[in-house]
């Protein structure tokens, strides 16, 4: 009975040749005549406006509103809800023609030659059908609210398992159940008849290099309501499982058509799901694939290295991308060979490639892969990020990290290379070793150098020039008018300290233009400081503590050291905030807004440093100034 299912070939060329579509249309739909064709309102999805399309040269109709398409026997099984078998009987008697014997050897045959591959082309057929039909409509819609052109649907040969547990195993039971179960259509359990194992799922071929299907995912479909849908604690994709055609670690979904893309737009971009090849596609990016579902194993490393020297991986910013970017570095640093290697990109927040471009485009997408980052440095991020970069045995347990990293290297030379570059790293990093830091050192006539310090920490810097600032803002109450809002923002804890600024802040707003002497008395009484005993010229050789400078001059420097003292803890307090986050979840794109803020913090340092030289306002840092 069901394998009557199986007849020749010619037979329905015939019986598709003898029936007229539109007639056969026409009777259900209302058609008008289109050039060769004719139109119509689709009867299988709710429109005002036709695109519905009939041509009966070709012997099919399509629609460019939902995607229905087929021919005369598809029609009346969708529009009437007869099986094949019921409908090709019933176009033939209208055709006149007899349906033939079904031909036992002919069935046979069909057994013995079939191919798994073939099994697997029959069934992709088969789902695209399903989608296409009227079952398929809301499926259509997904894919619709998704972004995914019907060309795009059928480019990737897209398809739908409706649920049902002998859906497939009917349509395809001229093959033998065997063979089913043996390319993981069906699912055998003992003591039960095998069962259909894609139901209710979007329908994703998976292909070989040479574009030959090995097996599916199928995708569950939450927004489907009634006959198709799913518990919601089934997975969201549920794969062929490993069979003679498909080995899971050694495919890469879409590699037939990205590496032949990836020879024109010369890269090839890893992307961790199905849907984000497909989205990349739709958006005109064809050289995209995927794993799995799993960690990128050596072998398909090394395939893209057949393809190309540095494959770029993608991954969100969050800790599992993260997880994942990280262990395909370190696969890849083991295996990796001379001119091979992999860079890396990461998805600002949480999008995966799908989202951007949708939301973004196709440029958004393109300018996240403009700023790779090298397998070297995001190794090295990674490792910075997991351990305290201010503390000497946060240091120490990344230099042994880095160490062992590199050792792992099977190439000796690239061990090498490895070792070298991730010391390079660690250096421009904490800078203070690194060669070019050193150079620039030897120019400045500072006994010791701020970029010494282990890590500044904003209290000692501030507090140290806060004293300056304060005896200078004493000596020169002229300056305050300029840089009243920096005083007052200026961080001061001591309380004595808190107690000269409140003083000098307030006296200078009451009555703006008191000279040297007064203000010297009211420090005297109502703060309890005496300028006069500080001995300034011993400790502190700024030019506005000289007592031999013009007062312009002097004004000048203390207002560039003021500006200069709350920039320097602008940065500070940014790279604290930053160190911050990172420490939160430890994640690398989080590290490497640390890592930037401290390169910048460090370079204005280094100015701010050249700028103290040439304002003449050297001098030896003390850890204290007397207080008198
Ligand atoms: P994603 O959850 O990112 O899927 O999983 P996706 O392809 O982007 O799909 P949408 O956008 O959510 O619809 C990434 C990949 O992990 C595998 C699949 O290969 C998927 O494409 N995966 C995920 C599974 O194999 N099983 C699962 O249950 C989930
Ligand atoms: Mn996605």
């Amino acid at each position: 009975m069901t394998t009557g299912h199986f007849l020749p070939p010619e037979f329905l060329d015939e019986l598709r040749q003898r029936i007229t579509l539109s007639s056969l249309i026409g009777r259900t739909v209302k058609l008008t005549r289109a050039g060769r064709e004719f139109r119509a309102c689709c009867p299988f999805h709710n429109e005002k406006t036709p695109s519905f399309y009939v041509n009966d040269e070709k012997g099919f109709y399509h629609c460019f509103g939902c995607g229905a398409h087929g021919d005369a026997i598809r029609f009346v099984t969708e529009t009437r809800g007869l099986s094949f078998m019921d409908a090709v009987r019933e176009l033939a008697g209208q055709a006149g023609m007899d349906i033939p014997e079904a031909n036992p050897a002919a069935v046979r045959q069909a057994k013995r030659t079939a191919t798994l591959h073939d099994i697997m082309a029959e069934a992709a057929k088969w789902f695209s059908e399903q989608l296409h039909g009227i079952e398929g409509a809301e499926v259509r819609r997904y894919l619709d609210n998704r972004g995914i052109s019907p060309a795009i649907a059928q480019n990737f040969g897209l398809g739908f398992a409706p649920n049902g547990r002998g859906r497939l195993k009917n349509a395809l039971s001229h093959h033998a159940v065997e063979k089913l179960i043996e390319v993981g259509l069906l699912i055998s359990v003992e003591g039960r008849d095998p069962y259909d194992r894609f139901r209710g799922r979007l329908m994703i071929p998976i292909k070989d290099q040479r574009g030959r299907i090995i097996a599916f995912g199928g995708r569950r479909l939450e927004s489907i309501e009634g006959g198709n849908s799913l518990p919601d604690n089934s997975p969201k994709y549920l794969n062929s499982p490993e069979t003679p055609l498909f080995d899971k670690g050694r495919t890469l979904y879409n590699i037939d058509k990205a590496s032949q893309a990836a020879r024109r737009q010369n890269r090839i971009i890893v992307v961790e799901g199905y849907l984000d090849v497909i989205g990349l596609a739709q958006a005109g990016i064809h050289e995209a694939v995927a794993p799995l579902g799993t960690a990128l194993t050596e072998h398909q490393i090394e395939r893209l290295w057949r393809i190309e020297d540095k494959p770029i991986l993608c991954f969100d910013g969050d800790s599992a991308g993260q997880k994942a970017a990280v262990r395909a570095a370190e696969r890849a640093l083991v295996q990796a060979h001379p001119g091979k290697t992999l860079s890396f990109v990461t998805l600002p927040n949480g999008k995966d490639p799908d989202d951007l471009v949708k939301e973004q485009g196709k440029s958004a997408f393109e300018e996240v892969l403009s700023r790779p980052i090298a397998l070297d440095r995001l190794l090295y991020r990674f490792q910075a990020s997991q351990i305290d970069p201010q503390s000497p045995e946060g240091r120490a347990a990344l230099s042994k990290r880095l160490d062992e990293l590199a050792a792992s290297c099977r190439d000796e030379f690239i061990a090498r290379g490895y070792r070298s570059n991730f010391k390079n790293l660690f250096y421009e990093n904490f800078g203070w070793k690194s060669k070019k830091q050193q150079d620039s050192q030897t120019t400045i006539a500072a006994t010791v150098t701020l970029s010494d310090l282990p890590t500044p920490t904003i209290s000692d810097l501030e507090c140290q020039y806060s004293r300056q600032i304060l005896i200078g803002l004493s000596l020169y109450p002229e300056a305050i008018k300029q840089r009243l809002e920096r005083l007052a923002e200026l961080a001061v804890t001591d309380p004595k300290l808190k107690k000269w600024r409140e003083t000098l802040i307030t006296a200078v707003i009451s009555e703006p233009d008191l000279d040297r002497d007064t203000i010297k008395a009211i420090l005297k009484a109502d703060a309890n400081v005496d300028i006069d005993t500080w001995d300034i010229k011993k400790d502190l050789r700024f030019p506005f503590t000289r007592p031999d400078i013009a007062p312009d001059l002097a004004i000048e420097s203390l207002v560039a050291l003021i500006d200069l003292v709350v920039e320097e803890r602008e940065l500070a307090t940014e790279e604290q905030q930053l160190k911050q986050v990172f420490t939160e979840e430890r994640l690398i794109a989080d590290y490497a807004k640390f890592e930037a803020a401290q390169a910048l913090h460090r370079k204005r340092r280094a100015d701010f440093q050249e700028r103290r030289y040439m304002l003449g306002m050297e001098f030896e840092l003390r850890t204290r100034v007397d207080e008198g």
